[in-house]
């Protein structure tokens, strides 16, 4: 067991008083970490202490400019380790962010308009849309209780054999917490020809994540991650993806930084991953992304996911007490910390916003940027979306999503159900 409130001091801010509707300052509680994470304190302070040596990259004779270098070089080692992959067979391209990856990915890795792509029934939008626009996608379906259905994923791979070019998959839903067997699906892709993408924003936070499987077709082929979501909010993500197939190609932005030679009529691009990153990087960002990194291997991802485990028990046991539905795996070992609910006759935004206003606690509401995988698990039709498709501005159908960090505490839990508690008896909800 950790000492909850030395983890709990590495977040400036987490335990901030917030102000209620009615004056009254509270401890706020932030149960909204799938969307962004709070800063980690030795990145802060890797920053404040990097920032005097801090120059151009890859730019400079200036010894910062070096030194800035090596710091930047160095670090996609480090972010290999952490994921488990073989330097020789992997490249890390750094990114802003999973949505700025998994573009870039769709144009780097789609051949032709004729490819197939099979995502998900359960992904984000931003594994979604960028394949939309490029190539034919279609989507594996779920089961009633969110989880990707496995029968729909080996039918689909089948259909598509000799066209598919690529699966892409999210390892954990943003919205039910649901976690994939990323392994067992890569094998599936690989045998039909195709290559695997993981989302890996919301798993690598929680769980420790390896690009190698038990065998080579059981390998991850690319995997994008957010830093913003791991306690590095400096806007930084990172690709770690197959050197081969990235070696040939144009980058979809192109500019300083990509380039061997440029002529007035010819380019020769650089070598990866430079060609790949348009522009000066972030430097900075990347301190910061180190800083958790480190965090994460000295605390143990696999000792914390334990942690993070029993608390999202606690909290679906206590919420299962309640007049309350629960959407996603009712398993806790299929699912990340995120728990996404309804309650009866009340609308997502009035209990997100009462429990902000009246309580203090942090959720978000509605449909989490994966609207399609939200109409699923409310049973909700294409037809039915027709209404919110003429005026999008009104108030479409979605969940309330309390979602768990390292630092929350078994005594935010019990704040959070009592005023969800509250909020039943005050509108007359019963079991
Ligand atoms: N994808 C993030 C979320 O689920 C932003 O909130």
């Amino acid at each position: 067991m950790y000492d909850k409130q030395k983890i709990r001091n590495l977040f400036p801010g987490i335990e901030n008083k917030v102000p209620l509707k009615n004056g009254i300052m509270a401890t706020g509680i932030n149960f909204d970490n799938a969307a962004t994470t709070p800063p980690l304190l030795y990145g802060l302070e890797g920053i404040e202490r990097f920032a005097p040596w801090y120059s151009s990259i890859h730019r400079g004779t200036g010894y910062k400019s070096i030194k800035t270098t090596e710091l930047y070089d160095r670090s996609r080692e480090r972010v290999l380790e952490f994921v488990n992959a073989d330097k020789n067979k992997y490249t890390v391209i750094y990114v802003k962010n999973t949505t700025e990856g998994l573009n870039k990915l769709s144009y780097r890795l789609i051949k032709s308009r004729n490819d197939v792509v099979l995502s998900t029934s359960m992904e984000h939008h931003s594994n979604d849309l960028p394949w939309r626009s490029k190539c034919i996608i279609d989507y594996v379906d779920v089961n009633e209780d969110g989880t990707l259905n496995i029968f729909d994923l080996k039918k689909k791979i089948m259909k598509y054999k000799g066209k598919l070019r690529l699966v892409t998959v999210t390892a954990a839903s943003n919205v039910t917490g649901a976690i994939n067997d990323i392994h067992f699906i890569a094998k599936m892709a690989h045998e039909a020809g195709a290559l695997i993408v993981v989302d890996g924003a919301q798993y690598v936070p929680h769980k420790k994540i390896s690009m190698r499987g038990n065998s080579r077709t059981e390998d991850i082929d690319y995997l994008v991650f957010s830093a913003h979501k791991m306690y590095a909010p400096f806007g930084i993500g990172a690709i770690i993806g197959r050197k081969d197939l990235l070696e040939n190609g144009a980058p979809e932005y192109s500019g300083g930084g990509t380039i061997k030679i440029v002529t007035p009529s010819k380019v020769i691009w650089d070598d990866l991953p430079m060609k790949d990153e348009a522009g000066t990087p972030n430097v900075l960002g990347v301190v910061s992304l180190m800083a958790s990194i480190n965090m994460f291997n000295s605390l143990g991802l696999d000792e914390l996911y334990m942690e993070e485990r029993n608390l999202t028990r606690y909290l679906m046991n206590n919420l299962s007490q309640l007049p309350v539905k629960i959407y996603g795996p009712e398993d806790v070992n299929n699912k990340v910390g995120i728990v996404s609910f309804t309650i009866p006759k009340l609308s997502h935004s009035y209990v997100a916003e009462t429990l902000s206003n009246t309580f203090g606690i942090a959720v978000r509401n509605g449909c989490f940027c994966a609207h399609p995988y939200v109409e699923k698990l409310l049973n909700i039709s294409e037809s039915d979306m027709e209404k919110f498709l003429k005026n999008p501005n009104l108030e479409k159908p979605g969940l309330i999503r309390a979602s768990l960090a390292m630092y929350n505490t078994k005594r935010e839990v019990d704040r959070f159900t009592e005023a969800i508690y509250k909020i039943c008896v005050a509108n007359n909800i019963r079991m």
